[in-house]
């Protein structure tokens, strides 16, 4: 469909859209060894297929998308990589804000943050700032994320709770647990993106995969194009979806 929108392409396949996509930006490492390249060279690469899947996504009208830029096991790279890295998404977000808020993104972060570099607190919260009253796209930067740690630390919330008598232990229901979470405002994940060709989790997005759909590609993220997005959603609108229970139609 030569000229046809990304948006029109999907359409006249039936292609599903999940309302919420999380992706483990998986692979820049092998790119840049590939290469003979050091690895920070594949974040780079990877910065601009970041850019290119966010701006398909939004194309795609899709409501959110997390992407796990950080993970709290990360800080065991070298610390030239780490460093690099931080800096990397520090500067990516100075130079796209303006550009993320034409396109009425929303922008958020959700990990640990307070453990990161003061100036990427102060440029995350910028970015919060900036395009809070926006209306398109959620893009929710996992940044110092680890899903364990977000959990413990809805449980800590929760356990506060409960000792300052707002709560009973035996009326803890999953929606007073999932208030606490780091982004209890989003939809859970409906379509879990894993390019990079690693059939694991590692530890993203715990309870909001919890009926997600795994979709694994074998291409290395600074390599995503717009392509293998549409991919991806034909692998999704093809599985069908049984939340435990019986078959049913996507949508
Ligand atoms: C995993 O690849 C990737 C990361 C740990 C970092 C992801 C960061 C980016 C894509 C940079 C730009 C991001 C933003 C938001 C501007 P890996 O290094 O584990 O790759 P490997 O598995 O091939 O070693």
């Amino acid at each position: 469909m030569e000229g046809a929108t990304l948006a029109d392409q999907a359409a006249a396949e039936g292609l599903h859209i999940p309302r919420h996509i999380a992706v483990v930006m998986d692979g820049n490492g092998r790119w840049a060894q590939q290469r003979g390249l050091p690895r920070l060279a594949g974040h780079i690469e990877g910065r601009k297929a970041t850019k290119r899947f966010v701006q398909a996504s939004a194309e795609l009208g899709v409501e959110v998308v997390s992407l796990y830029a950080f993970s709290t096991e990360n800080w065991s790279r070298p610390q030239a990589e780490v460093e690099g890295l931080l800096a990397l998404i520090e500067n990516s977000l100075r130079e796209e804000l303006r550009e993320l808020d034409e396109a009425d993104v929303v922008f958020r972060a959700s990990g640990r943050l307070s453990q990161l570099p003061q100036s990427l607190q102060e440029m995350l919260a910028a970015g919060r700032k900036a395009t809070a009253d926006n209306q398109g796209l959620t893009l929710n930067l996992c940044l110092n994320y680890g899903g364990r740690a977000e959990i413990v630390d809805a449980a800590r919330a929760v356990a506060t709770a409960v000792h300052g008598g707002e709560l009973e232990p035996q009326d803890i229901g999953e929606n007073d647990f999932a208030r606490h979470l780091y982004a209890p405002e989003l939809p859970d994940v409906e379509l879990l993106l894993r390019p990079g060709g690693e059939m694991r989790v590692s530890n993203f997005l715990l309870w909001e995969i919890a009926y997600a759909e795994l979709v694994v590609l074998d291409v290395l993220w600074p390599d995503f194009e717009r392509e293998h997005l549409l991919e991806a959603l034909r692998i999704f609108t093809r599985r069908e979806r049984r939340f435990g229970g019986v078959p049913q139609s996507i949508s």
